[in-house]
């Protein structure tokens, strides 16, 4: 039985661990994440060998052209070793238990692999065809409610954020992108926020997670603090309707609202994380989230950010930065990679306490001036 502090929630499991135990542990992490790589990896080559042959009967599309060097093959499987063992560092140090990373039944994961083969092509031809304004041509009921910017097929992705199959796909795509490592490079925002919470009453702390899509970070927050209560917001109903029905903890609770305008009173929440957004926003509207945040945040509360690399962070990507909107429709994507976010932050009061890059992603805490 896992002894866990009544006050902090943190728990006792790995702490004077006999060696041999923490090999087994340190092997089953290697296999499970080893597996999941291998798994992406040959969705993504068995997709770009599809593609080959759907383009053939498409419009050709214009060449994507690096902006700067593109690390290899080798040079990325290596930062995503290095992210993997700092994971593990963290699993091995107690600050989150072992990940289970989207385990799915044999069935559910043939069923998932099916369902993005099927999807494929639909994606593809959006890309030769530069159709991805279809969510909005189809807007249907949403139209008069959402914003215009976020109707839009993002990523090329067939119904943009507006249904639950879309809300399904999402994770398994983005992985194949990642090569597995989506979930990790999520997870480096639980380092702060397990010392934020470092001989804290967890269940005082009021925490947000904002954009929480399908969940993937609120549920991995929600296992490492088990005192914690957490509240996802999205604009998204289908997503947070899949967030639910995989969160099962009564410590969740969801809000459909927009980031920019948030329903939470004046300096009322402790920790505010936000995963994968930013890249997602139009200049004005990020201005606008950051300034929400550092509204609703506790003087001394810390904002924990989650995103793309941005050029320069590490030069030998800045290449592969620049064609990923050239791939996907990334509308905002290309001025987020020369954000200043550190900037935006600081004007309104949010200062920068750490920053590390990890693999594509960049991971920062800023804390609200007391
Ligand atoms: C790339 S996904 C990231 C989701 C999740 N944080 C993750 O780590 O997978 C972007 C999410 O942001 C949501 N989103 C985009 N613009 C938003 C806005 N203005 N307000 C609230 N949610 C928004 C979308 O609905 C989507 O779920």
């Amino acid at each position: 039985m896992q002894a866990v502090d009544e006050k902090t929630g943190s728990s006792d499991r790995t702490r004077g661990l006999p060696p041999l135990y923490s090999l087994a542990r340190k092997t089953r992490y290697a296999l499970r994440q080893g597996s999941r790589v291998a798994l992406y990896t040959l969705h993504s080559e068995a997709m770009r060998r599809m593609n080959r042959q759907i383009q053939k009967e498409l419009p050709e599309t214009p060449k994507v052209i690096p902006v700067g060097p593109v690390p290899s093959q080798r040079c990325m499987l290596t930062d995503i070793v290095r992210l993997f063992a700092d994971d593990m560092k963290a699993v091995e140090e107690g600050i989150y238990p072992m990940p289970s990373d989207g385990t799915m039944s044999p069935r559910e994961l043939l069923a998932t692999s099916r369902a993005f083969f099927r999807d494929a092509p639909e994606v593809a031809r959006r890309r030769a065809t530069g159709a991805h304004q279809e969510v909005n041509d189809n807007a249907g009921g949403f139209a008069e409610t959402l914003p215009r910017y976020y109707r839009q097929n993002f990523h090329f992705q067939t119904d943009g954020w507006m249904t639950e199959d879309s809300a399904r796909l999402y994770d398994f795509q983005v992985d194949v992108l990642f090569s597995g490592a989506t979930a990790a490079m999520r997870r480096r925002a639980l380092l702060p926020f397990a010392e934020i919470l470092r001989r804290k009453d967890q269940r005082k702390i009021a925490y947000l997670d904002l954009a929480c899509g399908t969940g993937g970070l609120l549920r991995p927050a929600l296992k490492a603090f088990p005192r914690l209560y957490g509240t996802g917001l999205d604009l998204s109903e289908p997503y947070l309707s899949v967030a639910r029905e995989r969160i099962r903890t009564r410590r969740a609770s969801y809000v459909t609202a927009m980031a920019e305008e948030l329903p939470f009173a004046d300096g009322s929440l402790d920790v505010v994380s936000c995963i994968f957004l930013f890249h997602e926003l139009p200049p004005k509207v990020r201005r606008q989230v950051i300034a929400e945040i550092a509204r609703v945040l506790k003087p001394g509360g810390s904002f924990l950010f989650v995103d793309s690399l941005q050029t320069g962070d590490v030069p030998d990507y800045d290449g592969l930065l620049s064609l990923f909107p050239q791939l996907f429709h990334e509308p905002y994507y290309t001025t987020y990679l020369k954000e200043d976010l550190a900037g935006l932050c600081k004007d309104q009061g949010l200062e920068q306490r750490w920053m590390t890059a990890a693999f594509v992603s960049r991971a920062a805490q800023f804390v609200k001036s007391a």
